[in-house]
């Protein structure tokens, strides 16, 4: 597989942050597409701890732990360590050197208007204490975009803004150092954008614990489905439901492959007649099978083969990364040591 060939191959980045489980809703947001992907692109699957830290700062062991757990998870969904170029952030320092010479390009208040980062400051109380490494994370993946020259990035909804930051950059560098050596990129938006949270409460989120995680045990999924909001006016199953909002019926969208029978299903259910439980042993049943061979492929991972095949995808990233920095250097006039100087 060539490596780093642009003319027949799209470069495609995709990260997450290593500080929990890998979810149901990172599957159709993004996971998905990375499997489709890795065959026809040159794909490169990021475990962002340095992005962690901006906001677990304090608990650098729980990143370390999960920087293996995703790395599990991607292989257990089947992306490819072959296949796919599956590595660290904080292992390539090419990254910080170009998020140093991004920081310029951006101002405090565009940051501070970004509405993902926005929000996420809201959710986790940082208020007026923001912490400068939080707000200027999107720079950092703007470096991991760029890095790579990637062209695709298949992410859920809430990661536009931060595609839509890097783009800028990517524009303002490229006009001041009157270059062309960064690439704008595009969102690669998954099958279904966001998978709502079991409690009905906006997406799924591993630090909201309302979510279904790929290596959940058998128990722990169907706990979950039978706790999932429905409609809390559906008392008796021949009352009339409510499909909008209600869980079980968006997840059965999004897992649940006979789309017909799930029409009728609807139907039965806003005239009355069809009880919660009864969609909720359905969607357990589906999800079951679904995360089955998930979990097998998770329990024959060979521990050992974690690290050699994560320095192994780094030292492939590195390689690439520090082409892009030679020629960023070299469109910043940063090459006092070269031989035309001496
Ligand atoms: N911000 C992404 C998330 O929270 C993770 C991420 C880091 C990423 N760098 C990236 C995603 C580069 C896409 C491209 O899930």
């Amino acid at each position: 597989m060539a490596l780093y060939d642009q003319e027949k191959r799209k470069v495609v980045i995709t990260g997450d942050r290593p500080t929990g489980p890998l979810h149901l809703g990172h599957y159709v947001g993004s996971l998905q597409s990375r499997v489709e992907m890795q065959d026809r692109c040159d794909c490169f699957v990021m475990i962002a701890d340095t992005q962690a830290l901006s906001d677990h700062f304090e608990n650098p062991e729980l990143v370390a732990r999960y920087v293996r757990e995703v790395f599990k998870d991607y292989i257990s969904v089947g992306i490819s360590p072959t296949k796919s170029t599956i590595f660290v952030q904080s292992m390539v320092p090419e990254l910080f050197e170009l998020t140093s010479y991004y920081m310029n390009l951006v101002t405090v208040a565009r940051l501070e208007r970004n509405p993902t980062v926005k929000s996420e400051i809201q959710q986790k109380g940082f208020d007026e204490s923001v912490p400068a490494g939080f707000l200027c994370y999107p720079v950092s993946q703007a470096a991991d975009i760029t890095a790579f020259k990637a062209s695709l990035v298949p992410v859920g909804e809430d990661q536009l803004p931060l595609i839509e930051i890097t783009n800028e950059i990517v524009r303002r560098f490229n006009r001041i150092y009157d270059t062309d050596v960064l690439m704008e990129a595009q969102a690669v938006l998954g099958k279904i954008d966001r998978l709502v949270g079991i409690d009905g409460k906006a997406k799924a989120s591993k630090s909201m614990n309302n979510a279904i995680s790929l290596s959940d045990s058998p128990e722990m999924i169907k706990e979950k489905v039978f706790s999932m909001y429905t409609d809390p006016n559906h008392i008796k199953a021949s009352d009339p439901g409510k499909v909008e909002g209600n869980v079980v019926f968006a997840y059965l969208k999004a897992f649940f492959e006979d789309d017909e029978e799930l029409q009728s299903m609807k139907k039965r259910y806003e005239r009355g007649g069809l009880g919660d439980v009864v969609l909720k042993s359905l969607l357990n049943e589906t999800l079951q099978k679904f995360l089955a061979p998930i979990r097998e492929k998770r329990r024959s991972i060979k521990e050992s083969d974690i690290l050699d095949q994560l320095e192994d995808g780094t030292k492939r990233a590195r390689e690439v990364a520090s082409m892009t920095i030679e020629q960023v250097r070299d469109a910043m006039s940063i090459k006092y040591w070269a031989k035309e100087y001496r």
